[in-house]
């Protein structure tokens, strides 16, 4: 799902179910989950395994994949990327720097957002909008894709900026490019000063997005100034 989304310059590598739950850990991973319940354990290492065969595949060895003290991913020198993992679903993507400057993805299950969650990650306009498209497009969780959407321009956000930012701090916009509803384009503007890429500000993050097989994935790329 989430190659589709992706330029071919990005590696990604997936994982359904339970493939890759109980892989061995590097000792430095294994020391980041010892306390953690067990399917925290289990979605950390299933995507440490995509991350590993993205790395290989990129000709990079594989190594551990630490987070920093925010929770981001470090990744070997040269490398960029993103992770995310839901239930019955995980995945890796990555990218050599000298081809994007970042990259953020996220998945969720394709289901309505709890009650309340909506506001409180939604600006107005942005409520009007997807209610607007719900109204066009039923079969799709606008509220659920507006969430992941926006979790994937926080991973693509930090590892530029190294701040948080707030879910009211961009406002999405999305297309819907076919008829039943399982893909698109989406536009987040910036209401902060965003990061400076190759010495040019960037104040909107463009992305895509799919939803079928019961999840919704969505990805961010940062070009590189030129
Ligand atoms: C960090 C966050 C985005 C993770 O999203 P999630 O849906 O909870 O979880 P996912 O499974 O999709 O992603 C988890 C992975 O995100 C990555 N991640 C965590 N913090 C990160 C950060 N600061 N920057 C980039 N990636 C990060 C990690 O690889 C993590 O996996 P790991 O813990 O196994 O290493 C989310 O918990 C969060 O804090 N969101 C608030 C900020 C936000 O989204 N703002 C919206 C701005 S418009």
């Amino acid at each position: 799902m989430i190659e589709e989304l992706l330029p071919s310059t990005v590696l990604t590598v997936e994982a359904y179910g339970d493939e890759g739950v109980d892989a061995p850990l590097y000792p430095e991973e294994e020391a980041v989950v010892r306390r953690a319940v067990l399917k925290r354990r289990r979605e950390f290492t299933a995507v440490r395994v995509c991350a590993r065969r993205a790395m290989e595949k990129l000709g990079v060895a594989p190594g551990p994949v630490l987070p920093d003290e925010r929770g981001a991913p470090l990744w070997p020198e040269g490398l960029a990327g993103s992770m995310t993992h839901c239930q019955g679903y995980c995945a890796a993507a990555l990218v050599r720097v000298g081809e994007l400057a970042s990259v953020g993805i996220d998945a969720e299950p394709h289901a309505a957002l709890p009650e309340g969650v909506l506001t409180a990650v939604a600006l107005p306009g942005e409520v009007a909008r997807i209610a607007r498209l719900s109204g066009e497009v039923p079969g799709v969780h606008f509220d659920r894709l507006l969430f992941s959407a926006k979790e994937s321009v926080y991973k693509a956000w930090y590892p530029l900026t190294g701040k948080w930012l707030d879910f009211m701090e961009a406002d999405l916009e999305f297309q819907v490019e076919d008829g039943e509803g399982t893909r698109g384009a989406f536009r987040a503007t910036l209401l902060v000063d965003g990061p400076v890429v190759g010495g040019r500000g960037v104040n909107v993050f463009t992305g895509r997005w799919t939803a079928r097989q019961g999840l919704i994935a969505t990805a961010v790329t940062v070009a590189l100034a030129g």
